[in-house]
């Protein structure tokens, strides 16, 4: 299975055109399951509820979906891909940070951001979905988005689901989540994409977002397969066998889900 990643540089409020880019990026590579930037479409640092609203788009039924998914439904299509990708939802008087999975035959996933990352507190509504996995083929995989990388019990719990592959649009600031998703890659023993973006924001004077890039994708072991630039936009296609996260054991003695000690555990 070919899997990889985008790493853009959108421009705030400019939606046509990041879509448009994107999918001219997409259209360059031969994958079967290619993963966006978080907000991939919109930019990210909203300066308030009312620009985001301006901004969001409905996910929800066919009649009423927003261009976005529309248009990455047909790109799917056209390039006989899945693609994962991240945006400003609009859900009745509500606003969600979230992400789809789109094929050539429509959305096959839809996730909202569970853990709100700083300011995003003040604009969108918290993630109301349970974590869930979708099959593409024999494979599993399942949405997580940006911060939800600090809080193990998403990968955990989408592992324990079967997913083997997290799909993880990003807009990460912190410097840590790429150190850290070939733990969470290691501890679950599944695959992980990570998509970043590139560029700085500065829509609220005196808060300045620089987006760190090293999107990555990381394996069963631990390993870091690939990981893109700091600054740049860049992109990425890897071959990989999804079957190699369906083994879970760390060594023969050790399983990374049977052993769990649930009974000693604080939930
Ligand atoms: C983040 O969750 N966008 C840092």
């Amino acid at each position: 299975m070919k899997i990889g990643f985008l790493q853009t540089r959108p421009v705030f409020g400019e939606t046509g055109k990041n879509v448009e880019g994107a999918i001219k990026g997409l259209s360059r590579l031969e994958a079967d399951l290619m993963v966006l930037p978080e907000l991939f479409n919109s930019g990210y640092q909203f300066r308030d509820k009312a620009e985001a609203r301006g901004l969001a788009e409905e996910i929800g039924e066919d009649i009423d979906r927003g261009p976005t998914v529309k248009r990455l439904i047909e790109a799917a299509g056209d390039l006989n891909m899945f693609i994962a990708a991240g945006l400003p939802e609009r859900d009745g008087k509500k606003i969600y940070n979230s992400a789809v999975l789109v094929g050539p035959n429509g959305v096959s996933g839809h996730y909202r951001k569970a853990h709100l990352f700083a300011g995003e507190k003040k604009i969108f509504n918290k993630g109301d979905m349970p974590f869930t996995v979708q099959k593409i083929g024999k494979v599993r995989v399942g949405l997580m988005i940006c911060f939800d990388w600090l809080f193990p019990e998403v990968t955990r719990t989408l592992a324990l689901k079967g997913a083997d592959i997290i799909l993880h649009p990003s807009n990460l600031v912190l410097p840590n989540c790429p150190d850290s998703m070939p733990v969470r890659s290691l501890e679950n023993r599944v695959f992980a994409v990570t998509a970043n973006r590139v560029g700085t924001e500065e829509r609220i004077a005196g808060e300045s977002l620089t987006f760190i890039g090293k999107s990555q994708i990381t394996g069963p072991t631990g390993r870091i397969l690939h990981r893109a630039p700091r600054g740049r936009a860049a992109s990425c296609v890897l071959e990989i066998d999804p079957r190699a996260a369906r083994d879970k054991h760390i060594t023969p003695a050790n399983h990374v889900l049977k052993d769990r000690r649930t009974d000693l555990y604080e939930n």
